[in-house]
């Protein structure tokens, strides 16, 4: 095999970024610290939310208010590994640059603080607020790991705190728990949306192999109103963390109800993942036709992701975990455990005769981004091209392609690499951090390589867009058709990209770009 050898190097590394930026993009963080050392330990994301310190794993209630994105979490504050769950908190303006709170939720006499939703009771529906000032009212899971001690059948239920301050302090409800049934082993995860038609909230919860749908006028009587799921999508695992949205698809006034439900184990890539099913909502009852399952995102690394309540402008923003419970305890970082996916704004298309769910990253990312320049890149059969760039890790890879045989590595002078390979014979894309740095800290975590059958690409141009944040990619085919998120663990920071052409014909990356992205700490 001959391989042409083009090398260009871009001198914007990271000790150079702030030089390279273009105005217009600089943003000053709002949630920074004086302290040069914060936020700076290896694998420590730069653009991504992670907690401050300890364990953290779900996102919870996520909700906007009057100017402010709210952010609960799984947290628990003793320990880097998973235990008596608290609602950690932070709020941001801008969905990036985040401010720490204090603990949110702390366990109390009915157990652990497991996840669930918030939403705005803009009428006072709860009577915990007035007109004038509506409370937040966050709705979350009690598990009681005493009673699942002694044997118990009932040691999950659902509970609910307010707060009157936009989600500065909470008071828990003293009737607690306001869901409770005899046989609640997996019973969880409450999701709650305000549904116009029938002037109800409807809370989505699962309960093992199923979702159940609950409606209330006031937030605290809930009454069951339908069930989905035993008989469809995929059920290697337990169901956890649903969430059910309505969208219009693109372009129409046509209306579709989403279903998400993550699951664990039993992800196409092992372990934990998120599937979904589009179909109709009446306000009782989910169905589909869906005969397929379908996951949000083909890699290992995006789990119990759910959608904020009350944004602006009706747009519908998610969030997921970056982790998988096979090797969640295990990634190798310090002080902390843990960081979410960046926000990424879900949309619907139809694709042929199918719906198809796209998700993409929230726009103002853009702002922490440094345009560094574009260049057209043409390569031979079977060559090859390096680029290199110091500050690859924290960076976007951005370019527009027809062709379906090529391979991209990332990797450092330690030989780790990181491999990325789209086969258009078998209209597949796969990722393979076998070689990708550490790795041996949980057998699972590099056991196999990532598939992602990609049958619905465009025939002609299509965007790719890597996302990479020191531990982290966020890959992006077709603006979000097909999305892939995993965890890496280098020795070193990659600081080499190759791009190898696997086809007999020329092929051709346009405006091809490797930009840095500014850190948000
Ligand atoms: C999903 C999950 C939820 C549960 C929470 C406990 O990752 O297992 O079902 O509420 O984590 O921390």
């Amino acid at each position: 095999m001959k391989f042409v050898h083009l090398v260009f190097t871009f001198i914007c590394t990271s000790l150079v970024l702030t030089s390279c930026k273009d105005d217009k993009k600089t943003e000053t963080p709002m949630a920074s610290n004086s302290d040069k050392d914060y936020y700076t330990e290896p694998y420590r994301p730069q653009f991504h939310f992670s907690p401050e310190k300890m364990w953290m794993n779900d996102p919870n209630g996520m909700v906007y208010n009057k100017g402010v994105y709210n952010l609960f979490y799984q947290y628990y504050p003793d320990s880097t590994v998973w235990g008596p769950m608290h609602w950690g908190h932070a709020t941001s303006e801008d969905l990036l640059h985040w401010k720490h709170k204090p603990i949110a939720q702390y366990p109390d006499e009915n157990g652990y603080i497991f996840s669930g939703s918030a939403v705005l009771d803009e009428q006072n529906s709860s009577g915990f607020g007035s007109e004038e000032n509506p409370p937040l009212v966050a709705i979350f899971t009690y598990h009681d790991a005493k009673k699942e001690g002694k044997g118990n059948t009932n040691y999950q239920t659902q509970g609910i705190a307010y707060s009157t301050d936009n989600g500065e302090t909470w008071t828990k409800y003293e009737d607690n728990p306001v869901v409770s049934v005899e046989n609640s082993t997996d019973f969880r995860d409450p999701k709650v949306f305000w549904y116009e038609p029938d002037q109800k909230w409807i809370m989505t919860l699962v309960a093992g192999d199923h979702a159940e749908f609950y409606g209330s006028n006031n937030l605290k009587d809930w009454e069951l109103q339908g069930k989905f799921g035993t008989d469809k999508g995929a059920h290697g695992g337990v169901w956890e963390c649903p969430d059910l949205i309505s969208l219009k698809v693109e372009g129409t006034d046509e209306e579709k109800w989403v279903l998400f439900i993550s699951i664990n184990p039993g992800a196409p890539n092992g372990g934990s993942g998120t599937q979904y099913f589009i179909g109709d909502f009446d306000g009782k009852n989910f169905t589909t036709d869906q005969m397929e399952n379908r996951w949000i995102d083909w890699g290992t690394d995006n789990y119990a992701g759910v959608t904020f309540s009350n944004t602006p402008d009706q747009e519908t923003i998610f969030i997921g975990w970056m982790s998988n419970w096979l090797y969640a305890r295990e990634t190798p970082t310090e002080t902390w455990r843990s960081a979410m996916t960046l926000p990424r704004i879900l949309s619907l298309k139809k694709v042929g005769e199918k719906y198809s769910l796209f998700n993409y990253p929230i726009s103002n990312v853009n702002d922490l981004i440094s345009e560094t320049g574009e260049e057209n890149i043409k390569i031979m059969a079977q060559a090859e091209d390096s680029i290199s760039s110091d500050s690859l890790m924290q960076s976007e890879v951005l370019f527009t392609t027809s062709t379906k045989a090529f391979e991209l590595k990332l990797g450092n002078s330690d030989g780790e690499e990181l491999l990325f390979k789209m086969d258009g014979n078998d209209q597949e894309f796969t990722l393979n951090r076998s070689l990708s740095g550490k790795t041996d800290f949980q057998e699972d975590f590099a056991k196999t390589v990532q598939t992602m059958p990609v049958p619905d690409l465009p025939d002609g141009e299509y965007e790719v867009r890597i996302l990479m944040d020191k531990s982290s990619i966020e890959l992006f085919l077709n603006k979000g058709q097909y999305v892939m998120t995993a965890q890496v663990f280098p020795n070193q920071d990659y600081n080499m990209l190759k791009i190898l052409n696997t086809s007999d014909e020329v092929i051709e990356f346009k405006e091809f770009e490797i930009n840095p992205i500014a850190r948000v700490w």
